[in-house]
């Protein structure tokens, strides 16, 4: 009898602990424009969860989620928008992908904007998104929206449209974006966010600089990226509504992929949920043909895998023979993720190109020794939870930082594009696998990367379930986000304290001569006196 209690004690502790306590299903709307393999992890894992505890979900997206659930009702939007060759096709025109990188912050930001805003069009314009489109409000039985947010704010118009609350993933921490976004909410001194060597003591020209850079951003992500998104707002939502009011009103949550000691601690809202490493879920058993090419190695496995933005087929001729030589002429085995294509020209036999295993089950077999990757944040969450060390080719600032900061961890190495040679490989190839502390770091780094109150699946749902229950999370939400920045940054304060003190000034100096001059007057009036 008693021992029955304490299990229904327990059972009520952990439910609640989980966030199941008073679980609601709700209608949940997934929108989902980019095609990316990446960003599309964090969704399937979100999704997969959601639809196991009671939601129904309706899933829009660029991208198939390849596994048949139970409530869950999947429209795939094609055709897929190539995202990172519009982008090289807008911003370095003719040129590779290292040109891309090299682009100037600026150049790029701007970039983005607008294949952005071209992205989030090709998705409204398809057949299946435009009928949900052209749903009235009695007719759109949703309760909740939630999107991708990366240069998608469009989307937001949804939720203003027919009042409902929508939740924004943001699948990476990518750099320029996150700024922009919490800029919005945090006074610049506060936000370390942009500071690559953050000390607490910065200067006052490094403030000054940082203040300057930060208002410019601000200023470009205003008048292109919003500027972008509020046309394809007026064009197929017909509202006239700006961004910043749209992110105020209608965005309940914002599902920030990322957690210490992979960041630098910052302030955030309770709208701000880190949730690191929430795409990855339990391993899975390995495709047969997968599992068969990994066991039978004796001497290891490594994996490759070099982003999204670089398709194996278009890796350059140069390029790819560094890496046939380096491959070729290791005992270990390769397997090579490539979403473009199944085979290449000259691939060693020592190699598997795969495109269909996600990642975390096969760097979760203890025969995996390293993994050689882009810098990608998602990957660096998943090489550290799996406890495999990682050699980073790092394209992007973005990418470098991330990998920086691996290295910093003393979790993984990198080699600069200067450094790509077959002797470079090798080299770093042979720390990672013989040198002992690499194992013992990335183990006490992944413990403290999932060392949290609640894991982070379990946290973005708790949140999640939050916004279902309690009012679109209305009590939650930031008054702060459509503020100014010369307000929030207090300039205009300053500027009238400046006056104020001005005005002090003038008075007591006019005072002080007023004063003087009146007993000059005095003074010569009596020295006038005794003359005359
Ligand atoms: C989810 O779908 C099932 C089956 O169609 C239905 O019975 C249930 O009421 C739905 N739940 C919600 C919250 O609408
Ligand atoms: C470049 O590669 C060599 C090994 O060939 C290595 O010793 C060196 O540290 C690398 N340098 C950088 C900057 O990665």
């Amino acid at each position: 009898m008693q021992s029955k209690s304490w299990y229904a004690l327990y059972l009520a502790l952990l439910s609640l602990l989980l966030g199941l306590g008073d679980c609601r299903g709700a209608n949940i709307l997934v929108l989902f424009p980019h095609a990316s393999e990446s960003h599309f992890a964090v969704m399937r894992t979100l999704v997969a969860e959601l639809a196991s505890r009671e939601h129904n979900l309706t899933v829009y997206s660029g991208h198939g989620l390849n596994d048949n659930l139970e409530r869950v009702v999947e429209h795939v939007v094609r055709p897929e928008f190539d995202f990172w060759s519009n982008l090289q096709e807008q911003a370095a025109p003719g040129g590779s992908l290292e040109d891309l990188a090299l682009l100037s912050e600026r150049k790029l930001r701007s970039s983005l904007a607008s294949v952005g805003a071209r992205a989030v069009e090709h998705f409204l314009v398809q057949a299946p998104v435009q009928k949900l489109l052209e749903l009235s409000t009695a007719e759109f039985d949703y309760d909740l929206i939630i999107v991708d947010y990366f240069y998608t704010e469009a989307l937001l118009a949804l939720g203003y449209k027919h009042n409902k609350p929508t939740i924004g993933v943001i699948s990476t921490d990518f750099g320029n974006y996150m700024n922009a976004v919490q800029e919005a909410l945090l006074p610049v001194a506060c936000s370390p966010i942009d500071y690559e060597a953050y000390t607490k003591d910065l200067g006052f020209s490094a403030r000054l600089s940082n203040i300057r850079e930060c208002m410019a951003r601000r200023k470009q992500f205003y008048n292109e990226h919003y500027t972008a998104q509020e046309k394809i707002i007026r064009k197929h939502f017909k509202i006239a509504v700006n961004i910043p009011e749209l992110q105020a009103h209608h965005l309940a949550l914002l599902l920030l992929n990322n957690h210490v000691p992979l960041w630098t601690p910052r302030p955030l809202l309770p709208q701000i949920v880190p949730a690191g490493g929430l795409h990855i879920r339990g391993p899975r058993e390995l495709m047969w043909n997968v599992k068969r090419f990994v066991e039978e190695s004796k001497n290891g496995v490594i994996y490759i895998q070099l982003g999204n933005e670089q398709p194996c087929g278009q890796l350059p001729q140069p390029k790819l023979q560094i890496l046939f030589d380096f491959m070729s002429a290791r005992k270990a085995r390769f397997i090579w993720t490539c979403h473009d294509v199944k085979t290449l020209q000259g691939l060693p036999k020592n190699v598997l190109i795969q495109h269909s295993v996600p990642q975390i089950d096969i760097l979760a077999h203890p025969h995996v020794r390293a993994f050689i990757m882009n810098g990608d944040l998602l990957s660096l969450q998943e090489g550290i939870t799996r406890h495999v060390p990682m050699l980073g080719l790092p394209n992007f600032r973005n990418e470098r930082k991330n990998m920086q900061l691996a290295v910093d961890l003393g979790v993984a190495l990198q080699l600069e594009p200067s450094n790509f040679t077959t002797a470079a490989l090798n080299w770093a190839l042979d720390e990672l696998t013989k040198q002992q502390h690499f194992q013992l770091t990335i183990r006490e780094v992944s413990s403290e990367f999932r060392d949290r109150p609640l894991g982070a699946l379990a946290n973005a749902l708790f949140w999640v379930n939050y916004v279902v229950r309690h009012r679109g999370g209305a009590a939650i939400r930031t008054r702060g986000i459509d503020i100014a920045s010369n307000h929030l940054h207090l300039f205009d304060l300053f500027v009238f304290y400046f006056g104020v003190a001005i005005t002090v000034c003038a008075v007591l100096i006019a005072i002080y001569f007023g004063v003087f001059y009146a007993m000059q007057r005095k003074r010569n009036d009596a020295k006038l006196a005794k003359l005359s």
